[in-house]
């Protein structure tokens, strides 16, 4: 031990005449936050020690006291009994340093061939690839329940929107099934982000490599990676994959905060389209009758931060130079929260969209009431070979009839009907009631209930299949 490491930091103060001034200590270190990398820090530092006895670098004692030693301080963690020191800067020294009070010299020999650099840039890599396969669970358990949902309600009716404005009668399973497009292509994106991950920095050392006989295929199979990472200076300095997942992330928020406010607007009094149980609700502290749709609220609301992450991350990385830079410590606290608010959106959404309590009749009679079925007499009319813009004058003078009458075209008679044109005929009802309108729109893609149950099948394999290839 040289003599100054009393006084700076014993993993690199032997070049330093001083010590660390104390606040520089607490501005640089990072252990209260990338502790969280603990477990995936000690499965890099096995590999590590278990290639290094491969090729000679170590003893296979040397390799069991390294192994052993790491598996009683992961416990040591896990049980709560570690001590975490902010001198020792980051897990890697923390763990490091423990080492080698447990094992002695050897200790000092597991950290051969590689740096904080390369081990850092590997731990978060195992830390998204564990985190991206338990919220591929999410997600995909939020789309099955998705799917069973659309298969139920596929006859329910409700106003298909635009604007807002009731535009045309949709089923309510079709509704659903729009949904879980969006989250189809979110979670093809989070798998493509894997294989991005799923690359090894380790054996990169600081930037250059190393000068140990190292055998980086034997590590990266042994921490499941894919591949070591082709070029070293790229490796210890690539955060790609970090902006790649919180644009994932971004993009999944964006959508469930759109199926957030349709839920927020849906359990109004207003609308009054659905129920939530309320269990996923809560009351006001003040105005009695309240039951608020808190936790779509909320989803809406996180969806800002996530946004935030991605928009940190990237100007975390732009404009540095190659290879490692200090700023990269930044990376990880938006990416933890990036993650943990991806998991409990997703868990919120899957645990409550299966328990969606359609008001059936609520939703038929606001389809009945805006004229939903308006362009379906403009498309019975141009059947009977009046020209399209005609047609579309035709039903524009019969809604304004029925607005002054209140009555829906539907409630028309026929003679009121033919005010407006003498084509019009007794089968025009089979096109302006809410089912004819919906069932006539039957072709892929279309809101026809039995095109709703084709595609919900075949969501349900394209689930299956997204399952079988990860
Ligand atoms: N705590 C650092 C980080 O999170 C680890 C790598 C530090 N490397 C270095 N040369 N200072 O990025």
């Amino acid at each position: 031990m040289s003599p100054m490491s009393q006084a700076t930091n014993q993993s690199w103060g032997g070049r330093f005449s001083e010590p660390t001034d104390a606040f520089v200590a607490r501005f640089t270190a990072s252990v209260n936050f990338d502790q969280r990398l603990a477990r995936q820090d000690i499965q890099g530092s096995i590999a590590h020690a278990t290639m290094l006895a491969r090729v000679g670098v170590l003893t296979e004692e040397e390799r069991d006291a390294i192994i052993n030693g790491l598996t009683d301080i992961q416990g040591e963690i896990e049980r709560g009994e570690f001590n975490w020191s902010v001198p020792l800067e980051d897990v890697h020294m923390n763990i490091e340093a423990r080492l080698t009070d447990k094992i002695g010299i050897t200790g000092k020999k597991l950290h051969t061939g590689r740096s904080r650099n390369d081990q850092v840039a590997t731990d978060i890599r195992l830390f998204m690839r564990d985190e991206i396969d338990v919220i591929e669970a999410e997600l995909t358990r939020l789309r099955d329940g998705m799917i069973e949902l659309a298969e139920r309600e596929a006859d329910t009716i409700m106003p298909g929107f635009t604007h807002l404005q009731t535009a045309q009668p949709v089923t309510f399973g079709h509704h659903l099934l729009a949904w879980q497009e969006m989250l189809a292509r979110d979670h093809e994106r989070l798998l493509d982000c894997r294989k991005r991950v799923n690359v090894m920095p380790l054996g990169s050392a600081a930037l250059a490599g190393t000068t140990y006989p190292i055998d980086r295929h034997v590590t990266a199979e042994l921490l499941g990676f894919d591949r070591p990472a082709e070029n070293s200076l790229d490796a210890v300095s690539d955060r790609d994959f970090a902006i790649e997942f919180t644009s994932f992330a971004s993009i999944l928020l964006m959508h469930l905060s759109r199926m957030s406010e349709e839920l927020v607007l849906w359990t109004s009094a207003q609308f009054n389209f659905i129920d939530l149980p309320d269990r996923f609700c809560t009351g006001s502290s003040i105005m009695p009758q309240k039951k608020n749709p808190d936790v779509p609220e909320l989803v809406r609301g996180k969806t800002g931060r996530v946004y935030g992450h991605l928009m940190a991350l990237l100007t975390l990385m732009k404009s540095q130079p190659l290879a490692y830079n200090k700023d990269n410590q930044e990376d990880k606290e938006p990416l933890f929260d990036a993650v943990d608010t991806v998991r409990d959106c997703l868990k919120a959404f899957a645990d409550m969209v299966p328990a969606i309590e359609p008001k059936k009749e609520s939703m038929y009679e606001a389809a009945r009431r805006g004229f939903s079925t308006a362009t379906d007499l403009a498309d019975y009319l141009v059947r009977k070979g009046v020209a399209f813009r005609d047609a579309h004058e035709i039903v524009g003078l019969s809604v304004a009839y029925g607005l002054k009458t209140k009555k829906d075209l539907s409630e028309m008679t026929l003679e009121e009907l033919q005010q407006f044109s003498d084509i019009i005929e007794q089968d025009v009802f089979e096109v302006l009631t809410l089912e004819g309108s919906v069932a006539a729109r039957n072709h892929i893609g279309g809101t026809a209930p039995d095109q709703v149950r084709a595609a919900a099948n075949r969501a349900r394999e394209a689930l299956a299949a997204l399952k079988g290839a990860s």
